[in-house]
């Protein structure tokens, strides 16, 4: 699969979470527990391979994109502290429902800017054939992915 429809297809994965999560009450406490760990690995993941494979491919074939690039790891950096944090937050907890709404307005804010500002200038700049390749390599990296989101590379800085 061509490696930005693959990543924008995760981001549907992601946004079909939040709208059960938004969808469920206010005492559903248990399946809040579950979207939200579904969440937390498909986030994880995501982050994992765009940090290791496109990001650094799509600033080498699109050197045009360098300052989105790094943008887009300083947010990934936000959005996997609080990861961290909703994955040991009690869903009773007065802050969970509020740490996950914070989570949502990140990534959506997220994938909107890279959908809309820099994508396609990356698919501009590699063509199809490159970004069948690349779609290889992403899904071979999510195998082997961490779903610790402390281990995912923008954590550390
Ligand atoms: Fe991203
Ligand atoms: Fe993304």
């Amino acid at each position: 699969m061509d490696a930005i429809v693959l990543l924008k297809e995760d981001h549907k994965t992601v946004e079909k979470l939040f709208k059960e999560f938004e969808k469920a009450g206010d005492r559903a406490h248990a399946t809040k527990r579950r979207i939200a760990d579904r969440v937390i690995e498909e986030l994880t993941v995501h982050a994992v391979i765009e940090e290791e494979v496109f990001y650094p491919a799509a600033r080498e074939a699109a050197p045009g994109t360098a300052d989105h690039v790094l943008e887009s790891v300083e947010e990934h950096h936000v959005v996997v502290w609080t990861l961290a944090e909703l994955a040991g937050l009690d869903p009773h907890d007065e802050r969970f429902d509020a740490k996950m709404t914070v989570l949502m307005e990140n990534v959506r804010h997220h994938v909107e800017e890279e959908e809309r500002d820099w994508f396609p200038e990356v698919r501009k700049a590699m063509g199809r054939n490159r970004l069948l390749e690349l779609g290889e390599r992403l899904e071979a990296a999510k195998e082997t992915a961490t779903r610790d989101p402390l281990k995912v590379p923008s954590a550390a800085k």
